[in-house]
């Protein structure tokens, strides 16, 4: 084996690329010199992005101070992160590379604003996961400040819960940033615990629906294809870690 030192930087791989949502608290933008984008909710993608704690349901974004969304994030309070798919992988690269001081990057980009429940900004509609956050601290680290955040609501759609009411975010068609690519989340290896569970897992093989469109991947029924939906948990946790 042969290896090769490498200049010390990020290379923690592969992250979350997720497209998070944010306005200024009662229209106030002082920054705003384009009367069709005042007081406007924006979006802005975030790779440096992590789950800190389950109890209380934490996380936290790393965000440049020099971005548009900083402020809005810092004078609000509040965020959502909205989960990216297959779907939204071009919206997701476009707000990562506009900024919302000279586009609306809804509009551009043909996103719906998706009322939330605790916050006062808005989600994604499209987006299969919106995590509303509230700022509970933000740390200046160097270039980026990290923001830590509490998980006050989440919504899930309803599209991707089958009948037991399980949700099923891998047939999502979620997507992963990895060195300065996307990809789709690949074949399924395994599952939480397989490696000591009683009964030895199958290997893991690609089944005859996966990868079509339209039909989950893992085969099973769920209510894709019903008229899309989304579901609210205050507090919501799907996995326990
Ligand atoms: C895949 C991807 C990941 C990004 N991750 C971050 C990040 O973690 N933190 C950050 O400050 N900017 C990040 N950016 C850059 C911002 O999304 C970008 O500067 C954006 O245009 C800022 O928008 P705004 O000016 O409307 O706030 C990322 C961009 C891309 C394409």
């Amino acid at each position: 084996m042969s290896k090769s030192a490498f200049k010390p930087g990020n290379m923690l791989y592969p992250l979350p690329a997720v497209m998070v949502s944010c306005q200024y608290k009662d229209g106030a933008d002082p920054e705003c010199k384009n009367p069709a984008l005042q007081g406007k909710p924006n979006i802005i993608t975030v790779a440096w992005a992590g789950t800190v704690c389950t109890n209380p349901p934490m996380l936290s974004i790393s965000v440049r101070p020099e971005r548009y969304s900083y402020h809005m994030i810092e004078q609000s309070g509040e965020f959502v992160v909205n989960l990216t798919t297959e779907a939204l992988v071009l919206a997701t690269d476009y707000c990562g590379v506009r900024s919302g001081r000279d586009v609306d990057k809804f509009k551009e980009m043909h996103l719906t604003p998706l009322p939330s429940r605790e916050v006062f900004v808005p989600g994604i509609a499209e987006s299969p996961v919106n995590i509303e956050c509230r700022v509970r601290k933000i740390l200046p680290l160097g270039s980026h400040n990290l923001i830590l955040a509490d998980v006050v609501a989440v919504t899930i759609d309803y599209a991707y819960m089958d009948e037991s009411g399980k949700f099923h975010l891998n047939d999502t068609g979620l997507v992963t940033y990895s060195h300065g690519e996307y990809f789709l989340l690949g074949k399924k290896l395994g599952s939480f615990g397989y490696s000591v569970a009683k009964k030895t897992a199958k290997p893991a093989g690609k089944s005859a629906n996966q990868g079509k469109k339209g039909i989950a991947s893992s085969g099973r029924t769920t209510n894709r294809g019903k008229k899309s939906a989304k579901i609210t948990n205050k507090k919501g946790n799907a996995t326990r870690r």
